[in-house]
């Protein structure tokens, strides 16, 4: 059985990592299009170097969760038949364990090079402007999808959807495409989907199955069911 799983800021709640659609509709205290996009970037830079910079030390410090774990066990159980697509930019699935991953929006942990294009590990805040390991300008961007710009690695996840057997959403709105439009091309080439959140989302096209409740939660549950060792 082929396993699509994407997953939102909603798995990593229990860790302490705030997801992006509170209440306020501020993502730690900012609009998103003053943050999020590359236009943010080019109007003011340290603020946004600087916004980034402290969400990879909250990440730092945060664990995964039973859910991650669980993904992770289920890695073990199944490997090429599972593939996780997240659309965080923390670092908790791998942290747990899980290898088969796509970060389809970047990650935390990673620059971009706006000079050369080249990606390399964050040692440094970028705030404080370090030198491209490859060129050694001073021009490093976090790694990160911004709203307006291409998620990465769209094939592959599309390879992955066309052959899947079951596509699991966990902790996401479904409000950003391409991720939102998942469900339904998968449904739409015959597998099974299902919805594991802690309250469900208003997806276009509804999913064959789902369940409330909190990650930490329903995600080990619905991996033990699975059995994938017997
Ligand atoms: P959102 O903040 O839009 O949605 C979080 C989801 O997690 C909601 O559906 C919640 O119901 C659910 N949730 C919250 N706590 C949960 C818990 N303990 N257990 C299970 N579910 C829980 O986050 P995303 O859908 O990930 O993109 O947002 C998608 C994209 O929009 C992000 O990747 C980011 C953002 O703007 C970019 O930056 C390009």
């Amino acid at each position: 059985m082929r396993i699509v799983v994407l997953t939102g800021a909603g798995i990593s709640a229990e860790s302490g990592v705030p997801t992006f659609r509170d209440s306020d509709g501020l993502w730690e205290g900012h609009r998103v299009e003053d943050v999020a996009t590359p236009e943010a970037f080019e109007r003011d830079p340290d603020t946004v170097l600087r916004f980034y910079d402290a969400r990879r030390r909250a990440v730092a410090s945060a664990l995964p969760n039973p859910a991650h774990l669980a993904l992770a066990e289920l890695e073990r159980a199944i490997g090429d038949d599972l593939l996780i697509v997240t659309q965080n930019v923390d670092d908790l699935h791998e942290r747990a364990g899980t290898r088969r991953l796509v970060h389809m929006h970047g990650t935390l942990a990673h620059a971009l090079c706006t000079a050369c294009d080249a990606v390399s590990v964050i040692v440094d805040d970028l705030e404080g402007r370090p030198a491209c390991p490859e060129c050694a300008s001073r021009a490093l961007r976090p790694d990160v999808v911004w709203f307006g710009e291409m998620p990465y690695d769209l094939d592959r996840i599309e390879r992955a959807l066309v052959t899947a057997d079951v596509f699991v959403s966990i902790g996401t709105s479904g409000n950003v495409y391409p991720a939102a439009g998942y469900v339904a091309f998968a449904s739409a080439l015959g597998a099974r989907t299902v919805e594991l959140n802690l309250v469900p989302s208003d997806a276009a096209v509804p999913f064959d199955e789902v369940r409330a409740g909190p990650a930490s939660q329903v995600v080990p549950a619905w991996v033990s069911e699975l059995r994938p060792d017997r």
